[in-house]
Parts: C-alpha cells; sequence; structure tokens
C-alpha cells in the first residue's frame, strides 16, 4: 500500500488527528508535557512496557519509554490487538467510569475493557495481547509525517 502523508501543523497538545493507512486507523496524539510525565508511572502496570513482544514488532526507533520518535507525538494503529475493535480515547487522567482511580490517559476499548496508555502500551490482565501496533513512520519536516 502507499504512504501516506499528513500535515500535523494544526494539531495542538492534547489533540489526536486519525488517517487511514492501508484501510487501518492511524492515530497521531500530540502528548502534553502532562501527560509524557505521567506515562513514566505506568510501567508496573504494563504487560510489555518495553515493546519486547514480537507479534507487533516496534520499530527500533520507537523502542524508547515513549514509543516514538519525538516524545510529543504518539503515531499508532488505533485497532485493538485482541480482536480488532477500535479503542477509544480516554485522554483525561483521574476517576472515570471503568477506569482505574489513578488513570493517567489513554485509551479504552469497548469490546472487552482492554486500556492502553497514551503510548499504545497495553495494561496487565487485560485481554489484549500486546501494545498497539506503531506503524513505519518517518518526519518528512517538523510538520510533515510520512505513514509506511
Ligand atoms: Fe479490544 Fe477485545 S477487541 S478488548
Amino acid at each position: 500500500g502507499a504512504a501516506v502523508e499528513v500535515d500535523i501543523s494544526s494539531l495542538k497538545p492534547g489533540e489526536k488527528l486519525t488517517v487511514e493507512w492501508r484501510g487501518k486507523p492511524v492515530w497521531i496524539v500530540r502528548r502534553t508535557p502532562e501527560q509524557l510525565e505521567a506515562l513514566k508511572k505506568n510501567d508496573p502496570q504494563l504487560a510489555d512496557p518495553d515493546s519486547k513482544r514480537t507479534a507487533y514488532p516496534t520499530p527500533d526507533y520507537a523502542k524508547n519509554g515513549y514509543r516514538s520518535i519525538k516524545p510529543e507525538y504518539f503515531v499508532g494503529v488505533g485497532i485493538c490487538s485482541h480482536l480488532g475493535c477500535s479503542p477509544s480515547d480516554k485522554f483525561q487522567a483521574g476517576p472515570q467510569p471503568s477506569l482505574p482511580d489513578d488513570w493517567n490517559g489513554g485509551f479504552l476499548c469497548p469490546c472487552h475493557g482492554s486500556t492502553f496508555d497514551l503510548a499504545g502500551r497495553v495494561f496487565k490482565n487485560k485481554p489484549a495481547p500486546d501494545n498497539l501496533e506503531v506503524p513505519p513512520h518517518m518526519y518528512l519536516s517538523d510538520t510533515k509525517l510520512l505513514i509506511g
């Protein structure tokens, strides 16, 4: 499939953009400094914090605590690794229905309740077996991203 070029110049901190790549939704999330800071606290609760599993190999350039090239931007395929539903945004931190009290922001799969943090990392003891896929991507400039 063809690569997709995305203009991210209008994406504000805390916002998400969805584009289609190979028939899949790809999310680009611009994370706030607070959201980035909160990511570091999630590790003990995650199934695979360092993205070592290989079902959806994480590209080397995203094998870090933010799972991204630039910490500010998360680029991930918006399809749950369980049975393929699309998780919904739960960016707001703090208590929310069906989320833990210490929720730091991320995604909730409506189908069977898997939760992912804002780096697409799945929490422990959830049906989803793996983190969200990070698609191959690169920056063409500060505001242009190439997916695929
Ligand atoms: Fe997401 Fe089952 S499809 S938890």
